[in-house]
């Protein structure tokens, strides 16, 4: 258990409706009473918000794997300790879009910089502070992407410079995703981001209000 509060991640390939999820189930908690902190990677601090255009602006300067590494896990340094766990202090619920698992998946599995390296550093960038639940939206990376650039041509959300990466790395960067969620599967929440949006929420909200300990009835907000 994280300290008082209750810190729950959303993790995944682009493009699994992880971002509307994380919205709905905030809604959904604010609605039965519960202080609920939305937030993100990269990209959740102002110093963190300058990281994540070095990282995901598509015309910025190239870097090397073990950078885009190093810059993901700074970003979560500051974030935890300026953001996640004052708020985890105060007994709030943290929902955030991507943590760990993402650079483990995107720069360890589909860059290929060495797992057990990128596992400490993250370790030492956030003191150790591991989600109470990770929810991984599973989906197939030619859905996903395609999502995606449909989303960003219709003037929503981003296409960025990793969204730009080729299939096969994508592919890897699912296929990551699903071999961590069978290494810890009490942590994860492994859902599938083809259903439709109302019953990925309903699975969410039951294991999330068993979690944070309220009544399951609170309608979906949807
Ligand atoms: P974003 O637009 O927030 O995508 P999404 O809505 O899918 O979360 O962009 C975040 C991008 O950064 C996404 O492509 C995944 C990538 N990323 C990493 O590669 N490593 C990381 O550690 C994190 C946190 C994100």
């Amino acid at each position: 258990m994280s300290e008082r509060g209750r810190f729950i991640t959303f993790e995944g390939p682009d493009g699994g409706g992880k971002s509307t999820q994380l919205e709905h189930l905030c809604r959904r908690l604010e609605h039965a009473g519960v202080v609920v902190l939305p937030t993100r990677e990269p990209g959740g601090t102002p110093v963190g918000r300058e990281l994540r255009a070095m990282l995901l602006v598509p015309d910025r300067a190239p870097l090397a794997p073990e950078a885009e590494a190093l810059l993901m896990c700074a970003d979560r340094a500051q974030h935890v300790a300026e953001v996640i766990r004052p708020a985890l202090s105060a007994g709030m619920v943290v929902l955030c879009d991507r943590y760990t698992e993402s650079t483990l998946a995107y720069q360890g599995f589909g860059g290929g910089v060495d797992l057990a390296s990128l596992q400490a550093v993250a370790e030492f960038a956030t003191g150790g502070l591991t989600p109470d639940l990770t929810v991984l939206i599973d989906v197939d990376v030619r859905l996903g992407l395609e999502r995606r650039r449909k989303a960003f041509r219709a003037g929503e959300g981003e296409f960025n410079r990793i969204d730009r990466r080729r299939l096969d790395y994508h592919q890897r960067v699912r296929n990551g995703f699903l071999s961590l969620a069978l290494r810890e599967p009490e942590r994860f929440l492994v859902v599938d981001g083809a259903l439709a949006p109302e019953v990925i929420s309903d699975q969410l909200w039951e294991r999330v209000a068993a979690l944070v300990g309220v009544r399951a009835e609170i309608p979906r907000l949807l």
